[in-house]
């Protein structure tokens, strides 16, 4: 077999020719992704793939949007759920680029204060923390200042 016909089978979802390619997100935070990056919302054209073997991953997603290049902030958003996520840029069908998500000092919104009493639970508020560490994972919220950790995280 040639090594042209080995990448073509490997290759789950069509190449794009513009766009971002966001790979290894495990395949159970696909779809907080797709909401998080307002992907949902937007009439560009995306692919995707879930469920796919990954040897480092064991199940991952891929997602595939035309003709967007995100900002360092915005796609710094998924690193709470998709810390492997790796970003490929793509110009002319060529990677020009390659990525990694980073967690970022300040999260506003999609993080839950893990606080019942706190006022982002009980007003319309969106929350804002900052991360007082990234491994593992610390918020320390703006409003009640409580610590909501890793394993009790959940999102918004
Ligand atoms: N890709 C794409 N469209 C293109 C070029 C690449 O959708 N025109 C996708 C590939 O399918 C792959 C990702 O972008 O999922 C990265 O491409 P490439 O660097 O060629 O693949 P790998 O070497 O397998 O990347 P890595 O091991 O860094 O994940
Ligand atoms: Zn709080």
């Amino acid at each position: 077999m040639t090594d042209d016909i080995k990448k073509k089978l490997k290759l789950k979802v069509s190449a794009i020719k513009d766009g971002t390619v966001i790979d290894h997100i495990p395949a159970a935070s696909l779809f907080k992704v797709i909401t998080i990056l307002g992907l949902d919302k937007i009439k560009n054209q995306i692919t995707f793939g879930t469920n796919l073997d990954s040897n480092k991953l064991g199940q991952k997603a891929i997602i595939k949007v035309s003709d967007i290049y995100f900002e360092n902030d915005e796609i710094n958003k998924i690193a709470l759920i998709a810390p492997n996520a790796k970003l490929n840029i793509i110009k002319d069908y060529e990677v020009v680029e390659k990525k990694v998500v980073e967690i970022p000092d300040r999260i506003v919104g999609i993080v839950k204060c893990f606080n019942p009493k706190c006022i982002t639970n009980n007003e319309e508020i969106t929350t804002c923390f900052r991360v007082v560490s990234k491994e593992p994972i610390a918020l320390k919220c703006r409003y009640c200042e409580k610590i909501t950790g890793a394993e009790q995280i959940s999102m918004k």
